[in-house]
């Protein structure tokens, strides 16, 4: 998959880009069970709704640790993901900053205040915010679901000054200025990825973006996959996070195969059951 000049232009524009249907219904399918798989796993960097139901699966790209996946491992290397963000990076040297399952679980997964993702990702040492996250849809997404919100052209503010606030309640521990957040959502208006299972988006670290409450009765899992130029790797600061959020490894990661999620997820399925019966 080759991304064309037109969409090319339209994310340097807005910061964003939205494809629909970019996964199958058979990759969807698979996916959602290699999800339902790992939400049986222990690991310290599993993160949690204050109410205990599960909020965030980090690190299911790795080869190795308790959250591996083989098929979201498979999909971080696709063209239609990795492909297309070397070319959104002008860069072929990209590494995985990190990867994180969203659950977002129906009627209890509460909201992302909103942010720039650059806001605390220059505080692990990265240099610049050329970086950029591909958002996969799980289920549906729903505006009662609590969608993404997305700022389109807020990227080009820069980064802005974020504060440790804990007013709104929400468990992401950086937000914009109150005041720097109202004079951008008034000059501009937010919108609502929505989209059918399978739907994928793509922006770029210093869109402001939030999300709510879900309301509804159905859970919005999304993948989450952040890649980052080798070239922009970060730098030593004192007490960095754990790898699970800032990765240290910074090998180059190399194309795969769209036909390697659905042979991994079967794989995995076929693994388990053995393991079961062993
Ligand atoms: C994020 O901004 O990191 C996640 C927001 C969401 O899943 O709604
Ligand atoms: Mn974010």
């Amino acid at each position: 998959m080759r991304l064309n000049t037109k969409q090319l232009e339209d994310f340097e524009r807005d910061g964003f880009l939205i494809f629909r249907g970019l996964l199958t219904q058979d990759e969807v399918n698979a996916l959602r069970c290699e999800s339902d798989r790992l939400a049986t796993i222990e690991a310290d960097y599993i993160k949690r709704e204050r109410n205990g139901a599960l909020r965030t699966i980090f690190r299911v790209h790795e080869d190795d640790g308790p959250t591996r996946s083989a098929a979201f491992r498979a999909l971080s290397r696709t063209p239609r993901l990795l492909g297309t963000a070397m070319q959104l990076l002008r860069d072929e040297d990209l590494y995985i900053f990190h990867t994180k399952i969203n659950l977002k679980p129906a009627i209890e997964g509460t909201i992302w205040a909103w942010h720039q993702d650059f806001g605390s990702w220059q505080l692990d040492g990265v240099p610049t915010p050329g970086m950029i996250t591909y958002l996969v849809m799980l289920d549906e997404a729903e505006e009662i679901g609590g969608a993404l919100y997305l700022l389109p052209e807020s990227h080009k503010l820069g980064t802005v000054p974020h504060i440790e606030d804990t007013a709104v309640g929400a468990l992401n521990q950086y937000s914009l200025r109150r005041d720097v957040l109202v004079g951008a959502l008034e000059a501009r208006k937010p919108i609502a990825v929505c989209g059918a299972a399978g739907t994928v988006a793509v922006f770029h670290s210093n869109v402001i973006h939030g999300s709510g409450h879900n309301m509804s009765a159905r859970d919005r899992r999304q993948l989450y996959v952040v890649y980052n130029p080798v070239a922009n790797k970060q730098r030593p600061v004192p007490n960095p996070r754990g790898d699970f959020v800032a990765s240290r490894n910074h090998a180059p990661i190399r194309l795969g195969e769209d036909s390697d999620v659905l042979a991994c997820a079967r794989q995995t399925t076929k693994d388990v059951a053995e393991s079961a019966t062993a």
